[in-house]
């Protein structure tokens, strides 16, 4: 099928045309989960020495949920919304008494924990165990709606499960892990905000936003 299609391409795309990052190179999901609670509202460039020093600081989950508060903050200044290093200072400390310190492996438990969201409980349990979660970011919004032609208003909370559906669809079987780094990879590099790249782009030819020159309309952001 089309849609099926579209996500091995994306994952053919992947091979050839990703960065190499260190929180890419691992399984484990304390430095997945730290990378990904970094990049929620930060840049790969900016965010990228944290995740370094972080690792450093603290190797794993035990060595998190010893420091203290004022530690963890201490190394997330210039960051930004601090809440974020309060709740997965407050969620390695959790992990470590009540599971412990293994890491829940399903979506269902970990966004029970604290600080993990949608995006965060899929990037963890597809990146590190593989389960079939899509994630959806803004990467994932704009390259969903541009291909597909979803004119659905991504500030509206209910929009995101029909981009969940669409993404889950174009997952190849077995693939969770590849095909959602894969998206977001694509949307970050290929399908960017301001002048996409559709010449060199390997979907182009079934995207709807190419096909009706509507790559600019896409995704529909409504002012709240
Ligand atoms: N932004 C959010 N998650 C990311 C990841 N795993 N790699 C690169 N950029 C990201």
């Amino acid at each position: 099928t089309l849609t099926a299609h579209f996500g091995y391409k994306l994952v053919d795309w992947y091979q050839s045309n990703s960065r190499d990052l260190p929180w890419r190179r691992t399984r484990d999901p304390y430095p997945i989960w730290l990378s990904e609670v970094i990049l929620q509202q930060t840049r790969v460039v900016q965010g990228r020495p944290y995740y370094e020093r972080f690792m450093q600081a603290f190797p794993d989950i035990h060595a998190l949920a010893a420091a203290s508060e004022k530690e963890v903050l201490a190394l997330w200044q210039g960051l930004g919304y601090y809440s974020r290093a309060r709740n997965m200072h407050a969620t390695a400390r959790t992990i470590v008494l009540e599971y412990g310190g293994k890491f829940p492996a399903s979506y269902r438990e970990l966004i029970g924990l604290r600080g993990v969201g949608d995006y965060t409980a899929s990037a963890i349990a597809s990146f590190a165990f593989d389960e079939q979660t899509p994630v959806v970011d803004g990467n994932v919004f704009r390259v969903l709606s541009r291909y597909y032609g979803i004119f659905e208003d991504i500030a509206n909370p209910a929009s995101r499960n029909l981009f969940k559906k669409a993404a889950a669809m174009a997952m190849p079987p077995g693939q969770a892990a590849t095909f959602n780094q894969a998206i977001m990879e694509f949307g970050a590099l290929q399908c960017t905000p301001v002048s996409p790249l559709c010449p060199s782009c390997p979907v182009n030819s079934t995207c709807y936003a190419f096909r009706h020159e509507a790559q600019s309309m896409l995704p529909v952001k409504n002012k709240k």
